[in-house]
């Protein structure tokens, strides 16, 4: 179904993620005909650019990233693009921006979406009011990181809050909009399977893994400054996190999903300092690139951010108590590979004495590459031998199982700014959640600068650094999920 018609002012409409992600977005739902006739999408920045060379930097970076683009498809695509010259404290762009806008409109939805750094969300947001180009149905969205700390977070959430009220506000996760950490929702609470078995009593532990093998080229400055735990490990694998041990919420809506992510995050238990590692990637011996050291690639000799974070946390409630929820991230690792590994528990009792050996059903979800389900399940051995068991996967690759409809599927900024516009929240971080993650994060990174702690090196192109390993080894257990 289109969406209803709307005007979306991109600020920071020439940088890096409107080109690689917001336009290629719009584009493809244009494509696909989702967008409503009318629709337009104004990019605003400083630089002094014509409505003729914004489109001429448009159509690059979609030819650059949305692969064969048809040039009738992307000359009508263009017709809805307009460019404004806006600077935050500029008035001479604001009165070209109103003239274009003019009053907020019923008819039409507005979204502003702040694609700047945090320190313009404040003069932009007054700008706009103090211009009359909102209402209480327009919309902001805004990008992470969301704060650096529970201070500067809450300090934004005031900002935007003195400005617009929390169902105006959507905060992008990205990974939130991917279809198969949705799916987690649908395995979960649309099946009968799994929900009566997903608990501490059945659950032995729960890994969840987030495994790139991209370094930090390109980000250099930001990265160094943040570190997987902020980068990836707030965000990110929180979220995941929360969806896969949230209780049923009671309907799939806004604030009844999120209540209940909430929940998750403040019933997280402090992490223990010998429960966390921390690592850094460096060459492997011969190799070279500087591109392979992280100190290298982001220029500091003494760097001691993390490229990379293991952690085991617990949480306290009903559910949880008792099982371990084993968490990790890194850059320049073996493979590229999001998955969340379920651990049951051993049968309480074996039937078939101990040569059977020890079987317990393992579910993988795998969030991508290759997404998919899989269920390791105990049948007998085939044959005369006796009563010998063995595990088998019971396997789903969506590819294959969904055909051509899963390549059909929009990407994850296609569906968030789908959602923006429908006016749909459920994707995106409410304010409160976001403080919540940082009020848990913030005493681990503290604790790392109060102790002078120096992440471990890890070869580039591995799995970690050993001492991840042996922080499940002292459990008696053992990663899954990064070997291709
Ligand atoms: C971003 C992080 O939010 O997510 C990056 O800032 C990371 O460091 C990226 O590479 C991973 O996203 P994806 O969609 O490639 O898994």
């Amino acid at each position: 179904i289109p969406v209803d018609p709307f005007d979306l002012v991109v600020f920071g409409g020439t940088g890096d993620l409107a080109q690689r992600k917001i336009l290629p977005a719009l584009f493809r739902r244009h494509c696909d005909e989702q967008l409503p006739d009318g629709a337009r999408i104004i990019g605003a920045a400083r630089s002094d650019l014509t409505r003729e060379s914004y489109q001429a930097l448009v159509a690059e970076a979609l030819q650059t990233h949305c692969g064969a683009v048809a040039p009738e498809q992307l000359a009508r695509f263009l017709d809805r693009v307009l460019y404004l010259r806006v600077d935050a404290t500029d008035p001479a762009g604001w009165q070209a921006l109103t003239q274009e806008l003019g009053k907020p409109r019923q008819d039409r939805v507005r979204v502003f979406y702040f694609s700047v750094g945090p320190s313009l969300f404040a003069p932009l947001a007054e700008q706009i009011w103090a211009h009359e180009l909102a209402d209480d149905q327009t919309r902001i969205v805004v990008e992470k990181p969301f704060g650096h700390d529970l201070a500067s977070a809450r300090a934004l959430n005031q900002t935007l809050a003195s400005h617009f009220d929390e169902s105006q506000i959507y905060r992008i996760d990205h990974y939130l909009g991917k279809e198969t950490v949705q799916n987690l929702m649908a395995i979960r609470f649309g099946n009968m399977l799994f929900e009566p078995l997903w608990n501490s009593q059945y659950v032995d532990h729960i890994q969840i893994t987030v495994a790139e093998t991209v370094g930090v080229g390109g980000r250099e400055a930001y990265y160094d400054k943040s570190g997987a735990m902020r980068d990836m490990m707030q965000n990110h694998l929180m979220q995941l996190l929360c969806l896969i041990a949230m209780e049923p919420p009671a309907k799939f809506d806004p604030d009844a999903v999120r209540d209940e992510k909430l929940k998750v995050i403040r019933a997280l238990e402090p992490v223990e300092p010998h429960h966390i590692v921390r690592g850094q990637y460096v060459a492997p011996s011969g190799a070279t690139g500087s591109d392979l050291t992280y100190r290298e690639t982001v220029g500091a000799p003494r760097s001691t951010t993390e490229s990379y974070v293991a952690l085991k946390a617990h949480i306290s409630n009903w559910r949880w108590a008792g099982t371990p929820f084993y968490l990790r991230t890194g850059k320049r690792l073996v493979a590229r590979s999001s998955v969340i590994n379920v651990f049951f528990k051993d049968a309480p009792h074996s039937i078939f004495g101990a040569d059977a050996g020890r079987h317990a059903n393992l579910l993988t979800i795998r969030l991508q590459p290759d997404e998919g389900i899989t269920l390791k399940v105990t049948i007998k051995e085939p044959g005369p031998g006796g009563m010998r068991l063995m595990d088998v996967p019971l396997d789903m690759s969506f590819a294959q199982a969904l055909g051509d409809n899963i390549h059909g599927a929009p990407d994850a900024y296609e569906r968030l700014i789908t959602d923006v516009i429908r006016g749909n929240q459920t994707l995106f971080m409410r304010g409160d959640e976001v403080e919540a993650a940082w009020a848990w994060t913030d005493p681990i990174i503290a604790g790392w600068t109060s102790r002078g702690d120096v992440p471990k090196p890890y070869d580039s192109g591995s799995t970690g650094p050993g001492d991840a390993d042996l922080l499940m080894r002292r459990d008696q257990r053992d990663w899954r999920g990064i070997n291709p």
